[in-house]
């Protein structure tokens, strides 16, 4: 399991409050990680770190989710994912045990490695959109 390292072109969407609560959630996981190639197994640590993990990618779920609400698809599918995470984080946290450590970091990984480029590359063309759409009706009015 690697650190993830911000890249602006794979991960920004170009929207500051998304990109630093991206930005956030990829700290703390890489915070984690680190720990986690020391070594060192500690229940309490860990529980403590997923649990802000799991209400920092809460708040900011709610967020992006409330910038869909005109866009049903994207919308489910966000959805979707953010549920599937947020289910993995809660059943670990609810019955935390060492032995899940790693397949939890495993799916956590993996879910920020598909899902952070993934969604700014569709908010990207999404705030395109959304720019072009404004210039027409600027120059219709
Ligand atoms: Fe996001
Ligand atoms: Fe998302």
């Amino acid at each position: 399991m690697e650190k993830i390292v911000w890249d602006e072109a794979v991960h920004g969407t170009g929207h500051p409050l998304l990109d630093k609560e991206h930005h956030a959630i990829v700290e703390m996981y890489n915070k984690v990680i680190e720990r986690y190639h020391q070594d060192i197994y500690d229940r309490k640590l860990y529980l403590v770190d997923l649990l802000a993990i799991l209400n920092r990618m809460g708040s900011h779920f709610s967020v992006e989710e409330g910038m869909l609400m005109e866009y049903p698809d994207l919308l489910e599918l966000e959805r979707e994912e953010h549920g599937n995470i947020s289910d993995q984080l809660t059943r670990f946290i609810a019955t935390p045990s060492a032995d899940q450590i790693d397949p939890l970091l495993e799916y956590v990984s993996g879910w920020l490695s598909d899902h952070l480029p993934k969604e700014a590359e569709e908010f990207r063309v999404l705030f395109q959109q959304q720019a072009i759409e404004r210039q027409e009706k600027r120059r219709v009015a």
